[in-house]
């Protein structure tokens, strides 16, 4: 694996060239950090399967260049799924639109379905434009990282987590830290009203005060497979406890206001929301370098990315 930790665009170029060559290239998002694959060729993907050790059947995100991109990927897409676009992309949203003919199996896990971001980061929009140039139609990228483990928010996370798998045909783009932090807002376009699978930075609100119309917001028993659907997710070694009292020798994350306990070991002070999400992924990182078994967790009230950053949290807590 080659890292590119100075991404200039005779690199991207590099990267691009990568990608339409049959090999992995792991960049950097808004959100997290994906592991990409020329999102048409079989063979590409599904080496992010085994790189990931994840499960045949679970669908993958296609990233493309722009808006435009969509009627591609898509067929019969929504008038308020246009709007969705048009209003948040680039930005943390993935919809799920009924799939074209390009969008194969491998890629849908099997489904009539297919999810599509622009993500809104320049290195990722960079490549992208390189990929799309060099007739790529879309990057299919799933968080990078092993199965079930907690996404990462850097190119360092990164090649803790996959180093090992990649070939040394194989790229990381270091496009430094995730400016979000936590992974992108899914919404299921398939039908009249749009259904939030993932909440994330594009919340509830946001879409409603968009299209007019309220979505609904999903449970667990969703048929749809959303792989952070799974009981436990996004979950550090270390366990990690959202009740209770903190212990001596626990992590401890919680906003800044809220002291530390007697002998905790605080992970992350974010002074808001949005800080809240963009450091969460590296606190639980530090408590597993520093091998600490327990993570005591004071979750953030309210609506909005809190309940974005709640949802990770009940996930990783199993
Ligand atoms: O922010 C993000 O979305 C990041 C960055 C890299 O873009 N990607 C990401 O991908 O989180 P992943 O694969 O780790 O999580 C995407 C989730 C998976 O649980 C997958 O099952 C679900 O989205 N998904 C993808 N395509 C789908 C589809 N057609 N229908 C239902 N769920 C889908
Ligand atoms: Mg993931």
């Amino acid at each position: 694996m080659e890292i590119i930790s100075n991404p200039t665009q005779v690199e991207i170029k590099k990267a691009a060239q990568a990608l339409r060559d049959g090999h992995l290239v792991a960049f950097p998002t808004e959100t997290v950090y994906g592991l990409g694959a020329d999102a048409t060729n079989s063979k590409a993907v599904s080496r992010i399967y085994s790189v990931k050790g994840r499960p045949k059947d679970h669908p993958l995100i296609v990233h493309i260049s722009s808006m435009q991109q969509i009627y591609k990927w898509a067929v019969d897409i929504p008038e308020y799924a246009e709007k969705l676009a048009n209003e948040f992309w680039p930005g943390p949203m993935t919809l799920i639109l009924k799939r074209s003919e390009l969008a194969k199996d491998f890629i849908t896990g099997r489904q009539n379905n297919v999810g599509l971001r622009v993500p809104a980061q320049s290195v990722a929009l960079a490549l992208l434009g390189e990929f799309e140039k060099m007739g790529g139609s879309g990057i299919a990228a799933p968080s990078a990282n092993r199965f079930g483990a907690v996404s990462p928010t850097s190119a360092d996370a990164v090649q803790e987590e996959l180093g090992k798998y990649l070939d040394t045909k194989d790229f990381v783009i270091d496009g430094g830290p995730a400016m979000v932090g936590i992974e992108s807002t899914i919404i299921d376009c398939t039908s009249e009203i749009p259904r939030i699978l993932r909440p994330g930075a594009i919340t509830a609100d946001m879409v409603k005060a968009s299209i007019k119309i309220v979505p609904s917001v999903s449970t667990l028993n969703s048929s749809i497979r959303v792989s952070g659907m799974l009981p436990t997710h996004y979950a550090p070694n270390a366990k990690v406890k959202i009740t209770g009292n903190t212990n001596s020798g626990e992590g401890f994350i919680a906003l800044s206001n809220i002291p530390t306990p007697d002998g905790a070991v605080r992970l992350a002070s974010p002074n808001n929301l949005d800080e809240y999400a963009k450091t969460l992924y590296t606190a639980f990182r530090t408590a597993d370098f520093h091998g600490l078994t327990t993570i005591s967790v004071i979750p953030p009230n309210g609506d909005g990315i809190a309940l974005a950053i709640r949802d990770r949290l009940i996930k990783a807590s199993g």
